[in-house]
């Protein structure tokens, strides 16, 4: 049994529909989820798992040889799931990580994705951590704004993105799942990097509209996101993030996206043109 956790999530249903196109039989699968009602039609097998309620884990894991952990929002969640999948004896964590989790300057690698994998390790369990890079949905999802103001706006820098598609981490984890090297990590990231300058370059080629990308100091660019009515804890780890990608923790280059799925990533100009379709 292969229980994948955040099934309702962006990410977890390209996971669920390409172990289904591999031939994994629908009921070898189960789609753990906080909404069960969400995830009717996944055409799998579905168990209410909500990381805020330990109650519900254990019994959500039984029988479950692979989970996919999917990350969450706080560390205290993650233990919870952690704790749950050793109790129901899970035969294998793949927990989606983030980039150079261990010496990452962003905050979000460092605190909860470094401390889920050593409560992971620490478990006993077997395990592959998927050290997921950025989406380039992150970017292709505000095509939209761009256009309008013709502005990228960031503090990253000259700093380059191995920015890839949820698609691609889809097929990576599927692949992962089907086939693990239990002690396995992978960094993972589109195989052609690629500034902020770049990105908004690429845009206006594809649009014909001027689009320009405009750096800001980490500290100016957090309030002005909070100024765009995201809560300010949230502009600051976003503003974080950026700055980390400014000094290269966001680049990647370890090929292990390409080799897991067997094909060339996503590129930012196929995932702009998608974009630009439904602009
Ligand atoms: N690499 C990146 O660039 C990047 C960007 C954003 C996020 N992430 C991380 O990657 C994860 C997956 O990405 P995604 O695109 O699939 O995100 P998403 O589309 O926002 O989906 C989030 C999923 O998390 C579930 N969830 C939220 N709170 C939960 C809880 N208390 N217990 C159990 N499940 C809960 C949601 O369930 P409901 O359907 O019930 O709401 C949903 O299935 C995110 O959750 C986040 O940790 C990575």
């Amino acid at each position: 049994m292969i229980t994948v956790t955040a099934a309702t999530g962006h990410l977890g249903r390209l996971v669920v529909a390409d172990l289904l196109e591999r031939g994994v039989p629908a009921g070898e699968i189960t789609a753990a989820v906080r909404t069960p009602s969400k995830a009717a039609d996944l055409g799998v097998r579905v168990v209410e798992a909500d990381y805020d309620r330990p109650e519900t884990l254990a019994p959500a894991f039984a029988g479950t040889d692979q989970l996919l952990f999917i990350s969450g929002d706080t560390l205290e969640q993650h233990q919870n799931v952690v704790d749950a999948a050793r109790a129901a004896n899970v035969g294998l964590i793949v927990y989606t990580s983030g980039p150079k989790a261990e010496t990452s300057s962003i905050t979000l690698m460092s605190g909860k994705h470094a401390r889920t994998e050593q409560a992971i390790v620490a478990s006993g369990v077997p395990y592959v951590f998927l050290r997921n890079g950025w989406y380039l949905e992150n970017y292709t999802g505000q095509i939209d704004q761009f256009l309008g103001t013709g502005v990228v706006l960031g503090a990253a820098g000259d700093g380059r993105v191995s920015a890839a598609a949820r698609v691609d981490f889809a097929a990576a984890a599927a692949a992962v799942l089907l086939a693990p090297e239990p002690g396995s990590t992978y960094e993972l990231g589109g195989d052609q990097a690629f500034t902020m300058s770049e990105m908004a370059a690429e845009i206006s080629r594809q649009s014909g509209k001027p689009v320009v990308y405009r750096d800001l100091p980490e500290a100016e660019y957090a309030q002005t996101l909070a100024g765009f009515g995201i809560p300010a804890p949230f502009a600051e780890v976003l503003a974080n993030a950026d700055h980390g990608l400014s000094v290269g923790d966001l680049f990647v280059d370890s090929g292990d996206l390409h080799r897991l799925i067997g094909r060339p990533t996503t590129t930012l100009a196929d995932a702009v043109a998608a974009a630009l379709k439904t602009a």
